[in-house]
């Protein structure tokens, strides 16, 4: 099949043209970060009017980048959630009138679902595999047992991953999105030259906690007379990426050895955060490790077309009345899609 891909849930417009839910034709990305960067985060109503602007934009030019014309598109996938839910709407209120207009079928997937299957789109990886769902949002483990068979293990228990980096990152005075930002200086840094926590690396089970790092930097800057710059920066952004790191791949290395796994994807905008990519180069415990290539870990629509095409392959597809969710766990959206099609 060729796929027309929608992803809208945060602050990037993408429309992507997938073959067969395998080969990427194109994936535009449509950034809004110039828009939010001076409120320091997204701002939802800002966000949901700049996709309505983007949408036919990145459609055109995801058709003419795949040469293709949207009389050769025979289904579509879009975000269905979770995110930002005006942000969510527009899309899926634009994806709905793209495909009644072309009667082709539609489905909405969840946004987790495409960056944990996305490696897919570079690599032929067995099922199972455990998932590590590292973004702004998430900080989840995932058995993958199968497309829309997801088992979940673990989870932060409060900030998300990406949500540490961009708030340490606000603290220092450094740019939004921070992750980047601090991945940059990092480099520069020493990472042992301060010492934080490690949250719940000891504990039995597979939970994240990462506002306590958060904290502990905060704690540190109130103790400094000045605001760090420099290498005194550095050494900062060294010193917590290494800590958040080390949680993040020790946890996953674990888990995969206790449920018996031999596969691991990393993905989602943390994914390519370069101190975490090197941990798993360093040691991988003998397993087989993915990371998507960057493109493929920020948000992008092609991430959505491997579940977009093993659904609608299977007739699983949306009536018009399809909403947005801005929450919506991530097992129970799999089990949905699948039990439509065992009762059709
Ligand atoms: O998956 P994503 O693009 O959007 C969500 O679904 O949230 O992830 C965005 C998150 C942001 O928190 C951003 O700071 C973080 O990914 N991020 C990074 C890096 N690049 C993006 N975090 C650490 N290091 C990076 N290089
Ligand atoms: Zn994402």
């Amino acid at each position: 099949m060729l796929l027309l891909a929608l992803e809208s849930s945060c602050d990037e417009t993408s429309a992507a043209v997938v073959r067969d839910g395998r080969t990427v034709l194109s994936n535009i990305i449509a950034s809004q970060i110039d828009v939010h960067a001076e409120y320091g985060g997204v701002v939802p109503e800002l966000a949901a009017r700049h996709h309505l602007r983007s949408c036919p934009v990145v459609v055109e030019q995801a058709l003419n980048k795949a040469g293709v014309q949207l009389e050769h598109i025979d289904g579509m996938v879009v975000t269905r959630g979770p995110g930002l839910i005006g942000a969510l709407l527009v899309g899926v209120s634009y994806a709905k009138a793209m495909a009644f207009a072309r009667n082709i079928p539609l489905v909405g997937v969840h946004h987790i679902e495409g960056h944990i299957l996305a490696p897919l789109l570079e690599h032929d990886i067995p099922f199972p595999y455990l998932a590590l769902a590292v973004s702004g949002g998430h900080t989840h483990l995932y058995i993958v047992k199968q497309i829309g068979e997801y088992e979940p293990i673990g989870q932060t228990l409060d900030d998300a991953a990406g949500e540490a980096f961009d708030k340490v990152a606000k603290m220092c005075g450094l740019g939004y999105p921070g992750g980047v930002h601090i991945d940059r200086l990092a480099s520069q840094g020493n990472p042992a030259a301060f010492s934080f926590p490690r949250p719940m690396l000891q504990h039995k089970g597979f939970n994240f906690s990462f506002s306590g790092i958060k904290t502990a930097v905060m704690t540190q800057l109130k103790r400094m007379d000045t605001a760090p710059e420099g290498d005194v920066l550095a050494d900062l952004a060294a010193s917590f990426q290494a800590a958040v790191v080390e949680v993040l791949h020790q946890k996953t290395l674990r888990a995969a050895r206790a449920h018996n796994l031999k596969r691991i994807v990393v993905a989602g905008g943390v994914a390519c955060n370069s101190g975490l990519r090197n941990a798993f180069a360093e040691d991988n415990a003998n397993m087989e490790v993915f990371f998507p290539s960057p493109l493929l870990c920020a948000d992008n629509a092609a991430m959505l077309a491997v579940a977009g095409e093993y659904y609608l392959q299977r007739g699983i597809s949306a009536d018009l009345d399809l909403n947005a969710c801005s929450t919506w766990p991530l097992n129970q959206a799999g089990a949905e899609l699948l039990d439509f099609a065992s009762r059709t």
